[in-house]
């Protein structure tokens, strides 16, 4: 496989010192890093300390969220420009949070990578069913709905600076990985569906949901995932230095 793209996502947690400390040593830990990209997303009030010290580093930094306007009366919203002035790089967009616990339809988030497509900031656009959808073989259909109105909302030339990360819903901090042959079929389905609908190849696609040092290997070493988007196992240290390690000696 080519380099793989491991990327944190802190979501609510950590305190500005918390967040700064591991970001520190993170930094460190990637200082050697040859075969594998290290990103993280701590929460918004972070992102100005955790700035300066991933600066000139190899780490990069990401938001959570991202408005697709550049400023105005969007109470609680922060955009591109306001995120680019603190180094941020990437942004992640319609989290299953984002569209469970706040309700952001697929629409929305279409939305949002458009702030990503229209400036230097990467989008790591979160895909993924339910259990009740699975259960009820919708699989294949959210996806595509989630998919298809990001893509049907921009011209095939502004689709780039972007990566896919497939994240079923049920398996996200559940403990409860998906399967290889569930991430076989979703990835494959993704790309398929991408390249039928767009002229541009189908981008990165990563898979997100209780990945931690012992499931990440085999994950890893399926054809069609080139990283993963992880949660409570970035909080520690010891556990996302552990999946640096193997995602270095894996590439
Ligand atoms: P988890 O979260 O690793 O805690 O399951 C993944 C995510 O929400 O991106």
């Amino acid at each position: 496989m080519s380099a793989a793209l491991i990327v944190g996502n802190w979501k609510m947690n950590l305190l500005a010192e918390e967040a700064t400390l591991l970001a520190a040593q993170l930094v460190q830990r990637c200082a050697t890093l040859k075969n594998s990209s290290v990103w993280i997303a701590p929460t918004l009030l972070s992102i100005p300390q955790v700035s300066a010290v991933v600066k000139g580093s190899k780490l990069l930094l990401g938001a959570q969220n991202i408005h697709w306007e550049k400023q105005g009366a969007f109470t609680g919203e922060v955009s591109a420009q306001m995120l680019q002035e603190f180094g941020v790089s990437f942004a992640l967009i319609g989290h299953s949070e984002r569209r469970h616990v706040f309700g952001e339809s697929n629409e929305l988030c279409a939305k949002r990578l458009g702030a990503c497509l229209h400036s230097e900031i990467t989008a790591i656009f979160c895909v993924g069913e339910s259990l009740a959808q699975r259960e009820g073989g919708a699989t294949n259909s959210t996806l595509e709905a989630q998919l298809g109105a990001a893509i049907d909302s921009f011209a095939d030339a502004q689709l780039s600076k972007l990566i896919i990360a497939y994240e079923p819903v049920w398996a996200i901090g559940t403990g409860k990985v998906a399967g290889a042959l569930e991430i076989n079929q979703a990835h494959g389905h993704i790309k398929s569906f991408w390249e039928n609908r767009s002229k541009k190849s189908a981008p990165p696609i990563l898979y997100g949901g209780s990945v931690n040092p012992e499931n990440l290997k085999s994950i890893l070493e399926l054809p069609l995932v080139s990283g993963v988007l992880v949660g409570g196992a970035s909080l520690s240290f010891d556990k996302f230095a552990k999946m640096i390690e193997i995602a270095e000696a894996l590439a």
